[in-house]
């Protein structure tokens, strides 16, 4: 470019239309890619120069790197035979609002930053209250990820104690009992991170045991709350998840809610995942109790096919919420404080993305029916891949499959002699045949799984969540880690 300012719109077009032709092929073909990225660690750094560009460089040689140096690198969340962690999918309407997003560039703090970006937020959320069956009165925020919904959720929830944190802090005061903090010993490690950060530590943090369907022990969580009161300790907040980590597993909310209404404590529902099944006019109960709660967090950007990132904070209570966040520099008022919703009073950062407009339009473009048959869909499936490894005889499932995502592991007859190991909660030849087969697996380009421990067992997970994974996907999965596990078996 030899002049300043931004690129020329004529050439703007011109690059847009190659990189829309490009996404277009890719969202066609996904297949074509190994999901499991090939490249060996530094292959991405050594092809980069190691300074920057000194001069202007024609946009059409960028788009060629991306395509040589980027593509190879990427893990394609967006292949059909991705089946790790939880699988989640940027949608087509998805892409398009984040197009625009990224074109509109708003900065949406305040109201008056852009009344669209606060207002579109507003009414996307309470649409997304309704399809989600949460009771009036849940208002709801977009924020990056469910860490940060989560640590904001619990910063309101230490903010409500009446301590007077938000003015005096809390280190050097003696008059501060040990704040604590319950979770079940499945939830997600965001919950503890956001204690190292709110000043409660590790210490503060009660892992309650669950049941063996992986579900909070209530007798155990009531018992832990008696034991910290007389010691003098002050419970202040408890975590349910609806959908935990490693196996889909549901508090059970209703007694959790009531246990924290007598002890009056904050209940925060962890849904990052699993919320978006409320959707689902058959599994609406995932979310039974959750009316009770004081914040709850669930993910579009998880299970209900926006890009990441996109969750969302609801709470019964944002004056608690804005108590602990509200701090307004003059610079920043508007006048119109009052009349109308500044988001930047409802969390830690400023600066906010118009993330509502990408929701809104996977909302309206796919409806409350087409969200609902396509996570009913994904359901299906687990169930289907379910069915297969308990009819297998050298398999088992390792957990119960409330939702979609399926915990396995080969059970090689030759390994199942090993009962010494095996009753040590160990068994160790069993972990390591699985965590070859794993190995294997991934390395055939064409799916990928992830892994968890349950008691102590190395254990594969299959969780779908993509749109573009069918039944053929699915099969071939099972297909396929059948194959390599008889193959590993032969070689014992
Ligand atoms: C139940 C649960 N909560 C929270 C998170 C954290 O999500 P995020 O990446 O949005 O912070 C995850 C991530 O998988 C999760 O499974």
């Amino acid at each position: 470019m030899n002049h300043l300012g931004d690129m020329p719109v004529e050439e703007f077009r011109r690059a847009a239309i190659r990189a829309v032709d490009w996404i277009t092929e890719y969202f066609a073909h996904p297949e074509t890619y190994p999901v499991l990225s090939r490249v060996e660690p530094k292959a991405v750094k050594e092809a980069l120069p190691a300074s920057p560009p000194s001069s202007a460089e024609p946009i059409d040689e960028i788009l060629d790197d991306f395509e040589r140096i980027v593509v190879p690198g990427i893990t394609h969340w967006n292949h059909p035979g991705f089946f790790a962690y939880f699988s989640i999918t940027g949608s087509g309407p998805g892409v398009l609002g984040e197009l625009f997003s990224a074109a509109l560039n708003v900065n949406g703090m305040l109201w008056q930053t852009s009344p669209a970006a606060t207002e579109l937020e507003e009414v996307t959320l309470d649409w997304l209250r309704q399809l989600l069956g949460l009771p009036v009165g849940f208002e709801g925020v977009i924020m990056d990820t469910a860490s940060v919904s989560s640590l904001c959720a619990i910063t309101a929830a230490r903010h409500a104690l009446d301590l007077d944190i938000r003015a005096r802090g809390m280190a050097g005061r003696p008059d501060l009992p040990l704040l604590c903090l319950y979770t079940s010993d499945q939830a997600h490690s965001s919950i503890e991170k956001a204690a190292l950060v709110l000043g409660i530590g590790q210490r503060g943090v009660r892992k309650i045991a669950t049941d063996p369907a992986f579900r909070m022990d209530v007798t155990r969580l009531e018992a832990a709350i008696s034991a910290d009161r007389a010691a003098g300790y002050r419970p202040f907040c408890v975590v349910a998840t609806v959908g935990t980590t490693s196996t889909t597993s549901i508090d059970p909310v209703p007694a959790i809610a009531a246990v924290c209404q007598r002890e009056a404590l904050w209940l925060h529902v962890d849904a990052a995942y699993a919320g978006s099944a409320a959707l689902v006019p058959e599994y609406r109960q995932v979310l039974d109790g959750c009316a009770m709660a004081d914040s709850l967090v669930v993910n579009p950007h998880k299970w209900l096919f926006t890009p990441i990132d996109c969750s969302v904070l609801y709470t019964r209570r944002p004056d608690d919420l804005t108590g602990a966040f509200s701090l307004v520099p003059e610079y920043l008022r508007s006048g119109m404080d009052g009349e109308i919703r500044n988001y930047m009073d409802w969390g830690v950062s400023l600066g906010r993305r118009f993330r509502a407009l990408k929701l809104w339009m996977v909302m309206r473009a796919f409806g409350q029916e087409g969200l609902s048959k396509r996570i009913a869909g994904h359901i299906q499936l687990a169930r289907q891949f379910a069915a297969w490894v308990d009819e297998h005889p050298e398999f088992e499932r390792l957990a119960p499959t409330p939702l979609s995502t399926v915990c396995f592991r080969a059970v090689p007859a030759a390994l199942r002699s090993d009962t010494a190991a095996s009753a040590a909660g160990g068994d160790k030849a069993i972990d390591d045949f699985n965590r070859e087969l794993l190995r294997r697996v991934n390395a055939s380009g064409e799916v990928f799984l992830s892994h968890t421990t349950l008691r102590g067992r190395h254990t594969l997970r299959l969780a779908i969540g993509n749109l573009r994974t069918t039944e053929r996907h699915v099969a071939r999965a099972w297909e396929i880690l059948t194959t390599e596990s008889a193959r590993l078996t032969s070689e014992l």
